[in-house]
């Protein structure tokens, strides 16, 4: 697995995960607005030639916010998803962030166990954020010291 940069020719296959994961997909126009955005970290994982995930994080000064997360349904529990949110984390320390940031479905226990097993910690609730359905949303954030980790493991693995 290889984690590179979004072009522009990724949309559709991103446009088709998007439709397999969110009741509120974000469409084509949305999507290319972040391809070469400086303030983007906008990110897939290829396996081979297919584009089996992707994450989207927004930076403003010292904030990153985690837009999206998602991976193909066949390729859920592989690690793909950690390996996306580890080297976005990554790139937004890059980047000059302190800390991240990000909005979840309460019910949605997957990415929260994701989130929470990279040190992101519950910071509260946003009453009735979401619609389709309505839910609450869960308000979470890490600060990124502990990046310094992933550099190494990635060093020596
Ligand atoms: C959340 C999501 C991105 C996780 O991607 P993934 O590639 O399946 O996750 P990984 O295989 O890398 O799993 C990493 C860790 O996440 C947690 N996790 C992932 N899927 C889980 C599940 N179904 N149940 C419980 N924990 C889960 C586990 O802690 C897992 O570590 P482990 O395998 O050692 O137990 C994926 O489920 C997804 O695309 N969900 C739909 C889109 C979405 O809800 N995005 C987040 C909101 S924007």
């Amino acid at each position: 697995m290889r984690i590179k940069q979004i072009e522009e020719q990724d949309i559709p296959a991103i446009c088709k995960i998007e439709q397999d994961n969110f009741t509120r997909p974000w469409g084509k126009g949305s999507l290319e607005g972040f391809v070469d955005n400086p303030a983007a970290v906008f990110l897939k994982a290829q396996i081979n030639e297919e584009l089996a995930g992707y994450c989207l994080f927004l930076l403003s000064f010292d904030t990153g916010d985690l837009y999206r997360i998602a991976v193909k349904p066949e390729r859920k529990r592989q690690g793909v998803g950690a390996r996306l949110l580890e080297e976005g984390l990554l790139q937004c320390g890059q980047k000059g962030a302190d800390r991240i940031l990000l909005e979840v479905r309460a019910s949605n226990t997957p990415a929260i166990a994701l989130y929470q097993k990279h040190f992101f910690q519950k910071l509260g609730r946003r009453k009735g954020y979401y619609t389709q359905p309505a839910e609450d949303a869960v308000i979470m954030c890490r600060s990124l010291p502990e990046i310094s980790t992933i550099q190494k493991r990635d060093l020596f693995l």
